[in-house]
């Protein structure tokens, strides 16, 4: 038994926001943006929810896959930023889809959350105990970005993408011989270095504390560049090259490496580790900034709407994120 997916798809705010107009609420430059980063614009809420983008994405996928919603069993969102605590986005998007037969929930493992979605959901279909499932990465993280914070704000975007998998009981060759499906996968967590990238939210709270706390500064995304360059430099790189000798496969057996886009340098620093040539890298960073989650599946997105992935294609799938978290999928596509 194996995967496929048999449908991809995207939802973006209608809002794009310029490196320029940044540069009217804090002190940065184009330049320094485009240098440091890669990023030129990204697109932000100005309505759009977390579970509409979700929901949109999944329509895309479905139809793509030839799929009614009343025939979906799973709906995984990987998401950081939901509009509620409960119920879960999952369950928002069951109802917007009306996939009334699908058990839903959600999964936090901040960017890389699409990663371990798909994972998870790998691992229910391999046990048998669904046939198919939606795999959505969906994010409004503007709303956790303070925007007085030139180190953190020009680096976010919103959007959502999602893919369609489906169970394969019969193995699928393709023409170049390679079996379609997932042919390793790795997961991980430093929870020490959670500090690193932070968001506060809800501190413990109630009439029966001793003391009561200190009002939270604020639910904005707090964190080290540095520290967070250095994991994902070194991190990215070990985890793919872990789960390709877990396949028996080196980097040379890769088509195409899509990796969380969260900076150009981090991704040219892994390609140079790998020793692998960087138009193996597609990226969209530069018009879409770090959507958390949604990166991964919204790039799968435009490059298999651009013909750019073939049968037989052998991907690799990587990203890093708050936790901090990381992990790597090898994957034939079929
Ligand atoms: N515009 C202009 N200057 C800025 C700036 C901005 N938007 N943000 C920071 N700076 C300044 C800093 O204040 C610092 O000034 P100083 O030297 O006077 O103190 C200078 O630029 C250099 O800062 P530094 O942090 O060393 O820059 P960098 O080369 O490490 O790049 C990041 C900063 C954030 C782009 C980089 O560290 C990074 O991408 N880290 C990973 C972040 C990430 O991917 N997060 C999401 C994970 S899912």
């Amino acid at each position: 038994m194996t995967i496929r997916i048999s449908g991809t798809g995207s939802a973006l705010p209608q809002r794009t926001v310029t490196n320029t107009e940044l540069t009217e609420l804090v002190d940065t430059s184009d330049q320094w943006i485009r240098e440091r980063t890669g990023i030129g614009e990204r697109r932000i809420s100005t309505g759009e929810t977390v579970a509409a983008l979700a929901a949109d994405a999944c329509r895309q996928a479905l139809n793509m896959a030839g799929k009614t919603a009343s025939e979906v069993e799973l709906i995984l969102v990987a998401t950081c930023t939901p509009e509620l605590l409960l119920p879960c986005c999952g369950c928002q998007v069951q109802s917007m889809l009306g996939a009334s037969q699908a058990a839903a929930f959600d999964l936090n493992a901040a960017c890389a959350g699409f990663l371990f979605a798909l994972d998870t959901v790998y691992a229910y279909l391999k046990a048998g105990i669904y046939r198919n499932a939606l795999v959505v990465g969906s994010e409004v993280i503007s709303k956790l970005v303070d925007w007085s914070d030139r180190s953190t704000c020009v680096l976010f975007g919103d959007g959502a993408g999602a893919v369609f998998v489906e169970a394969a009981n019969e193995d699928v060759i393709c023409e170049n011989g390679r079996t379609a499906g997932v042919e390793a996968l790795l997961q991980g967590a430093d929870g020490s270095k959670g500090s690193v990238l932070s968001c506060q939210e809800r501190p413990v709270q109630n009439p029966f504390l001793p003391e009561q706390p200190e009002a939270c500064a604020g639910p904005y995304v707090h964190m080290d560049g540095r520290e967070v360059y250095k994991f994902a430099t070194r991190q990215v790189p070990a985890c793919i090259l872990a789960a390709l000798e877990q396949a028996e496969l080196t980097v040379e057996d890769v088509d195409l490496f899509l990796l969380h886009q969260a900076n150009e340098r981090i991704i040219a620093a892994a390609a140079k580790r790998l020793g692998a040539e960087l138009d193996k890298f597609p990226m969209n960073l530069q018009r879409l900034g770090n959507m958390s989650s949604a990166t991964i599946p919204v790039l799968l997105d435009e490059l298999n709407r651009a013909g750019r992935i073939h049968k037989g294609d052998r991907l690799v799938l990587s990203g890093f994120g708050a936790g901090l978290t990381y992990g790597a999928t090898v994957l034939v596509w079929g």
